[in-house]
């Protein structure tokens, strides 16, 4: 609910993407916005304006309307808004933002927007990557307006590439992430660790990242800046994290105690791996079908260390995976100390998107494994922090 109170003008132009403005705004009231909406002549045809009339409760700025209404609409909904979005936003459209034109609706409220303004490209791969569209983009980011990437993928048009529009609960996120104040910030390790035995072979694991990138993202949500250290993973981290990636335990060891003085909280997600190959082969080691032997020592212990840094004003939460007696083992982890928060889950977890853990913390330390999705999980860290 971070738009709560937020005052945002939808502008609606003519794409095809047009039909899924409707859900966009439907997302933004959910998480507590006021949305009124302007639309383009052409943009009508592709969804009619009763639609956003009914969703939005309010009269829909557009040409016609604007004869039979208020005359100075193309003021005053710009002036009520705290942010514009323009989404879809057509290759037309773009151009006449560029070019100062105010020859319809959307155009007329984005001359006359003084605040936030954020707009939403999409249109066919080849039009997109057009030089005339670049050059409008170009021209919109050098006047500090914010330009949401389109997605790649499979366009409305059949064909494959740059220019799709994300979808809507990304759109939102993303305004969602830039309107926090941050005056808090989370440390958090993502990933799994890679520990090189020669330059061509590592040992790591299977962790994916997808918990991590929960909980990062439900913290950004929350206000939060997130200062993520990501070793090697698949999942996706949402733009607005500051990421510095690492390989090693002993590189993601050194980046954050580096940064642990930032962090009021420090999240340890990471998968990393306990031990590494005493001596890394300059070479790439010969498969001569002997048995090799490798020997191994221990990689520093990032969350001891960050507890032995540990300032009053921090909490520490740390993941604990267990493949057997997870809750005793837990336990012991948990009373050893220095922990605020300690999750604990299941190999079963890798990859998935359902997972079955238990919370441990002073307040509760009864606690039972259930299933529940990483984003339910995360959305318990973040609770459990600022209580
Ligand atoms: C079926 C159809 C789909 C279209 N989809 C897009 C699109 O996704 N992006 C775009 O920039 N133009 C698209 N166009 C072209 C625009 O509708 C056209 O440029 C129009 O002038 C845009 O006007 P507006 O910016 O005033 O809404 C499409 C046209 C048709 C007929």
């Amino acid at each position: 609910m971070n738009l709560h109170g937020k005052k945002i003008l939808l502008g609606v132009t003519g794409g095809i993407a047009a039909y899924k403005a409707p859900e966009l705004l439907r997302i933004l009231q959910k998480r507590g916005a006021e949305v009124r909406v302007a639309m383009t002549a052409e943009a009508t045809k592709f969804v009619g304006q009763t639609t956003f009339a009914a969703l939005s409760n309010f009269p829909v700025y557009t040409e016609t309307a604007a004869a039979d209404s208020k005359p100075f609409q193309h003021i005053d909904y710009p002036r009520w808004a705290d942010i514009y979005i323009i989404a879809p936003c057509s290759a037309t459209s773009l151009a006449r933002f560029a070019c100062g034109t105010g020859e319809e609706p959307v155009s007329l409220c984005f001359l006359a927007m003084q605040g936030e303004k954020w707009v939403v490209p999409a249109m066919n791969s080849v039009m997109f990557n057009s030089p005339a569209v670049q050059r409008n983009l170009q021209t919109l980011r050098s006047w500090g307006i914010k330009i949401v990437e389109p997605a790649v993928g499979h366009l409305a048009c059949g064909e494959e590439g740059a220019g799709k529009f994300p979808e809507p609960e990304d759109i939102a996120d993303e305004l969602e992430f830039s309107v926090a104040k941050r005056s808090k910030t989370l440390l958090i390790t993502i990933g799994r660790t890679q520990e090189s035995i020669d330059p061509v072979r590592y040992i790591s694991n299977r962790s994916s990242g997808k918990t991590g990138v929960a909980v990062a993202r439900e913290f950004l949500r929350g206000g939060w800046r997130v200062i993520a250290v990501c070793g090697p993973m698949e999942a996706e981290l949402p733009k607005q994290c500051e990421k510095i990636e690492v390989k090693s335990a002993a590189d993601m060891n050194k980046v954050v105690l580096k940064m642990q003085k930032q962090a009021n909280a420090i999240v340890h997600c990471a998968a990393v791996a306990d031990y590494r190959p005493k001596q890394i082969a300059a070479q790439k080691v010969k498969n001569s079908r002997v048995m090799q032997k490798l020997e191994l020592e221990e990689t520093p212990n990032i969350l001891k260390n960050t507890i032995k840094n540990k300032t009053s004003k921090q909490k520490i939460i740390s993941f604990a995976l267990e493949t057997e007696n997870a809750l005793q083992n837990a336990k012991k982890k948990f009373e050893g100390g220095g922990i605020d928060i300690l999750v604990v889950n299941t190999a079963d977890n890798f990859g998935k998107d359902k997972v079955e853990y238990a919370i441990l913390s002073k307040n509760s330390q009864s606690a039972k494994l259930a299933h529940g999705s990483k984003e339910e999980l995360a959305s318990r860290v973040f609770v459990g922090v600022n209580a």
